[in-house]
């Protein structure tokens, strides 16, 4: 085992300490399969996570889709080549394992040819912003979202409307900045969210980790799925990628 596994898994087991996991869920199950906890994984952890976020800048991929996004990424295929703290937190058993035990699903990491399985979102021009969506499943099985915080200097908000696929309940809207730490957990298709757009002057970095019960997609999902990364995200040289990592 590498030191930053171990290290990385030594943090997830402090700052594991410090909750009570029967609240979180509690919280997690109340408000529609989504949580958050501010500010919540440990200062070192994320101190290096940022140094990563600044290591990986000569990769971003920007992209623009009018009246939907705009915004730089990360995929995942550098982040392993380059950020092995923040993979190793996607990959710590222990991490997984309560997110399993929120969910009450058996997890797992997306196979190897997801370029957003782990991967870093910019915000870093005016402007710069993501529309209301869910993160929709592609896989057989669920697909959940951990969204943390790394860079936090932004009047942006994430904002969460809960139990928007619940017709027995009133909508009700959350917003949250996403201060370095802060950890949010939510069941993409049941999350309907958005990030409001950056202002003059401003940046915010977050990481997000997907988690499936199952690993296997329908292939013409796929094929939409693959082309929905490149355009919407990592450009087409990342999808090549995948697919030489799928063979
Ligand atoms: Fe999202």
């Amino acid at each position: 085992m590498s030191d930053t596994t171990t290290s990385v898994a030594e943090t997830v087991a402090q700052a594991l300490a410090g909750v009570s996991v029967d609240d979180v869920r509690r919280r997690y199950w109340e408000q529609n399969e989504f949580v958050y906890l501010e500010r919540w994984l440990p200062a070192p952890l994320v101190d290096r996570m940022v140094a990563e976020v600044n290591r990986v800048r000569p990769s971003i991929n920007r992209n623009y889709i009018p009246r939907h996004k705009k915004g730089g990424s990360v995929s995942f295929y550098t982040l392993v080549e380059q950020a092995p703290t923040i993979v190793a937190l996607y990959r710590a058993p222990a991490f997984i394992e309560f997110l399993a035990g929120l969910t009450g699903q058996r997890l797992q990491a997306c196979p190897p040819g997801d370029p957003h399985s782990c991967a870093l979102y910019y915000y870093t021009e005016p402007g710069d912003h993501i529309g209301f969506h869910f993160d929709t499943s592609y896989y057989r099985g669920a697909r959940y979202t951990v969204l943390v915080g790394l860079v936090e200097r932004s009047s942006s908000r994430l904002v969460c409307q809960l139990y928007k696929n619940d017709p027995s309940r009133a909508p009700v809207e959350v917003k949250l900045a996403t201060h370095p730490g802060t950890f949010i957990f939510f069941n993409g298709d049941k999350l309907w969210h958005s990030i409001t757009p950056l202002g003059e002057g401003e940046e915010r970095v977050s990481l997000t980790l997907e988690y499936v019960t199952s690993q296997a997609m329908n292939p013409f999902l796929r094929v939409f799925s693959d082309l929905k990364d490149a355009f919407a995200y990592f450009g087409f040289a990342e999808l090549v990628k995948g697919r030489l990592k799928r063979r």
